[in-house]
């Protein structure tokens, strides 16, 4: 039985869509601790009596490898995980199936899941506004019946929920692009500092490394002189694309208990 101990928020958010909705799930934890993987972690123990919740976001239908890397750095001891990803209103294709993958094999019982949907980060007019008031409540709702179903001896718990996706995963997308600084930076180094992978060196924020660079759009949300920003060709491809493939219909959140 588990309702009274401190649970792990462990998210990955560049740009805040996951943070908003691990936010909301926690909102009846009784106590909890964060652990932000958008910077490097070192490898600990996750006691079994320490409930794990992970919320990441989708790119490219899968978890961001970083988040995955710093994720196996957990080591679990057969605690329960609570599973989150939150996508752009694409889709999420084999994202969950792979963060339940990587916290099983990470030694963690998996005991919920979900899949949310928050403003695109690349293209924001997609999903503008998501998570909007009743998604915030899906998920408050989601972590009640979380903790209800923890409060319940081990054995009740049940088989782990079936996730959807396939295996092998998809391909990750390789797009050697990345943001780029425009005349109006300051020099500041807060895309630098808050940069999840070191791509944008702290004496020259203007220049960006393509090939380490995942696309997050933090710089950009983050920079105080909007200096940065995507190619706008690029957006502009991206827009079309979403648009063609249905993103511009709003989805729902699914969940898995
Ligand atoms: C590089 C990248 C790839 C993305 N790929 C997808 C995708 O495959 N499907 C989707 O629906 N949204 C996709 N998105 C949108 C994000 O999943 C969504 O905006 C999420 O809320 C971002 O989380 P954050 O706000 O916590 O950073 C992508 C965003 C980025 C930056």
């Amino acid at each position: 039985m588990m309702n009274k101990q401190t649970w792990l928020k462990t998210i990955f958010s560049p740009t805040g869509g996951c943070r908003s909705i691990a936010d909301a799930i926690a909102t009846d934890m009784p106590a909890v601790r964060e652990l932000d993987l958008s910077f490097p972690i070192a490898a600990q123990t996750v006691a079994a009596d320490t409930p794990l919740l992970v919320v990441v976001p989708v790119y490219g239908g899968r978890v961001p490898a970083p988040a995955v890397e710093r994720l196996r750095l957990l080591h679990g001891q057969g605690g329960p995980a609570v599973a989150v990803v939150v996508y752009g209103n694409r889709a999420y294709e084999d994202a969950l199936l792979e963060l339940c993958d990587t916290l099983r094999e990470s030694g963690f019982r998996v005991v919920g899941a979900a899949a949310f949907i928050a403003e695109h980060s690349i293209v924001r007019r997609v999903a503008a506004g998501r998570p909007d008031a009743v998604d915030k409540q899906i998920a408050v709702d989601f972590g009640r019946a979380v903790l209800s179903k923890l409060a319940q001896p081990s054995e009740n718990w049940g088989a782990e929920p079936t996730m959807p996706g396939n295996k092998p995963y998809r391909e990750r997308p390789v797009m050697p692009v990345a943001p780029q600084a425009n005349d109006d930076c300051g020099h500041c180094g807060s895309c630098a500092s808050m940069c999840p992978v070191g791509a944008i060196p702290l004496d020259d924020p203007q220049t960006t490394d393509a090939e380490t660079c995942i696309l997050c759009m933090r710089c950009i949300e983050i920079c105080p002189c909007d200096a940065r920003a995507l190619p706008e060709a690029l957006l502009k491809g991206m827009g079309e694309r979403l648009a063609q493939c249905g993103a511009l219909t709003p989805k729902q959140p699914e969940i898995y208990l």
